[in-house]
């Protein structure tokens, strides 16, 4: 396997100006971050202190086994909605370490709304689990949930992705044999309560932890009975009297210890380095990345650059380096692990979308993962475009990825447009893990060509009447605001159209961490033979 090279100068003025630019756009990320996992409002983190509760980040810290990554999912989610009083849409998930067992972890902040649910939050707690069923990983969930949010109530309660699916899910997952374990640490209302007693094993916390379908205001309302919460759903009487609690825990740092032990007797030991080759950095820094992504989106740059500072070794077997140059496709490893990328160096043509197809038919036949790098603007269009076959090439590609039963990354540096974005394996075809860098754009197609468009459609419309200055300007500066609006990186993650946003450095890590939770993984679905396209 040949070692690439690089032609990048770091001293030129290029490198140095897109290196300020990203650092900007760093600064920013990391700026955003720590206010959303910052919990709630000040006075709500001081109560929660007080009643001797744990923040909910402290206490995933307590839980994950000492020096072990947390790979936390959509840090940003909900990010600048709600006038932005939604932090991390209230709850913290992810996947971690417990007792040497990986799990993903779904843990409500109970200083955000009183850890309900909006939109995001229902969103964030299903990609989860998604996440522990695609991985084969048990779930761990740390409740402090007031349940449904009440004014929420019709983006969250009634439809199929809604809060209800998130049971279906813990059910199957339960007759899957994919464990479904809580720790209960406050008042656990309505859906909120369904979450513990919907789990394989529960324990409750002494003195703030409830469980009950209906709370004590409810209760009053509806049979107008007089009683507290914790006679009604105290930790007591649930592991004493009701049975729906199966151990009672003093303290929160007892609950989370009994949690682990019960994690450590699951029977699920999995060799997370099998397969594995021996780890080699890459022969150029990651940090170089910076200087390497144009901050003018209309320079192009070569997506090897970008490769050479992810994979082990900067080591890179090229597939077809001389055909369909649109698209660089190739077989390396990082940190140890086998994987298949594509990247864009350009629009997808009728070569470059075959020799995509063929590449990945031939990684779902080796059994190798594949990674999709996205700086699309889309596949080519015109009359030679089209009687080349464009459209029933492209077709192919979304095809052979579309079925790939091998895992699938992709992680978004630049633009992500059009048809490009479902070629490259944007959400909708499901990767397993998907992460985006500061420098993402997904949208149908830029805010420049939007407005063109829709000015284009407004000349041909039916009633011709031809429109006013003004009404084009208008038709422009609206089309154009809610391109640029829609497609910024935060737009997407807040919406949970990502699994959050990453820095450039920090791929290469996340990318291991996700090989090798997939790699014991098995695959299924149909083999595919390998067309040559
Ligand atoms: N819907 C809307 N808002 C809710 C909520 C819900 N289900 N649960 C909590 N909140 C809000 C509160 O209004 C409060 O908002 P504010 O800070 O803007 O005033 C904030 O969350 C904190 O609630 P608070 O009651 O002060 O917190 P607590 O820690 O003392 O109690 C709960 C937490 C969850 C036990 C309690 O809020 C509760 O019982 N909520 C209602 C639960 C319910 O009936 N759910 C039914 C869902 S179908």
């Amino acid at each position: 396997m040949s070692i690439l090279s690089t032609a990048i100068d770091q001293n030129s003025d290029i490198f140095r100006s897109n290196q300020q630019h990203y650092e900007a756009l760093l600064t920013t990320l990391r700026e955003r971050m720590a206010i959303a996992t910052n919990s709630g409002r000040p006075e709500l983190i001081e109560r929660h202190h007080q009643r001797g509760k744990i923040l909910v980040r402290d206490r995933i810290d307590m839980l994950v086994d000492a020096n072990s990554p947390f790979l936390e999912l959509s840090p940003l989610a909900a990010w600048g909605q709600y006038n932005n009083e939604l932090p991390a849409a209230g709850i913290v998930t992810g996947v971690g370490m417990v007792s040497g067992t990986p799990c993903v972890i779904i843990a409500n902040d109970a200083t955000v709304k009183g850890g309900s649910f909006y939109e995001e939050t229902v969103k964030k707690h299903i990609r989860a689990q998604e996440i522990a069923s695609e991985n084969r990983l048990p779930c761990l969930y740390l409740v402090d949930c007031g349940g449904a949010n009440l004014p929420q109530q019709d983006k969250v309660f009634p439809d199929r992705d809604h809060f209800g699916n998130t049971f279906h899910r813990q059910c199957n997952m339960s007759a899957s044999g994919l464990p479904q374990l809580s720790a209960v640490f406050g008042g656990s209302t309505a859906g909120g309560a369904y979450i513990p007693a919907l789990s394989d094993q529960v324990v409750m916390v002494e003195g703030n932890a409830r469980i009950h379908l209906g709370g004590p205001s409810i209760v009053k309302v509806a049979i107008n009975e007089e009683v507290d919460g914790e006679t009604l759903g105290g930790a007591t009487m649930h592991t004493r009297v009701s049975g729906v609690s199966d151990h009672l825990a003093k303290t929160e740092a007892e609950a989370l210890a009994m949690l682990r032990d019960i994690v450590a007797e699951l029977n699920m030991d999995r060799d997370l380095t099998a397969g594995q080759n021996r780890v080699e950095a890459p022969k150029f820094d990651p940090a170089e990345l910076t200087g390497i992504i144009s901050h003018d989106r209309r320079l192009p740059y070569d997506v090897r650059e970008v490769i050479a500072r992810l994979v082990d070794a900067s080591r890179f077997q090229e597939f077809k380096p001389e055909w369909g140059e649109t698209i660089v496709t190739g077989w390396a490893r990082v940190h140890g692990r086998a994987v298949g990328i594509l990247g864009n160096n350009g629009a997808l043509f009728s070569e470059s979308s075959l020799k995509a197809a063929h590449f990945i038919e031939l990684c779902n036949q080796r059994n190798i993962p594949l990674l999709f790098l996205h700086n699309i603007t889309g596949f080519m269009v015109g009359t030679d475009a089209e009687r080349a076959g464009i459209a029933k090439n492209s077709a192919k590609m979304v095809y052979a990825m579309s079925t790939a039963r091998v895992p699938k990354l992709s992680v978004i540096i630049g633009g992500s447009y059009g048809a490009g974005n479902y070629g490259m394996c944007g959400r909708g075809f499901r990767p397993n893990f998907l992460f985006a860098w500061p420098t993402a754009e997904v949208a149908t197609m830029s805010a420049d060509i939007a407005a063109n468009v829709m000015l284009e459609l407004r000349g041909s419309n039916v009633k011709k009447v031809p429109a006013t200055n003004d009404e084009l300007a208008a038709i422009e500066k609206a089309v154009r605001h809610q391109y640029e609006k829609q497609s910024d990186p935060y737009f997407a993650t807040s919406r949970l159209w990502d699994d959050g946003l990453i820095e450039p450095a920090q791929t290469r890590d996340i990318l291991g961490l996700c090989l090798s939770l997939l790699s014991t993984v098995p695959a299924v679905g149909p083999q595919t033979p390998v067309y040559r396209m």
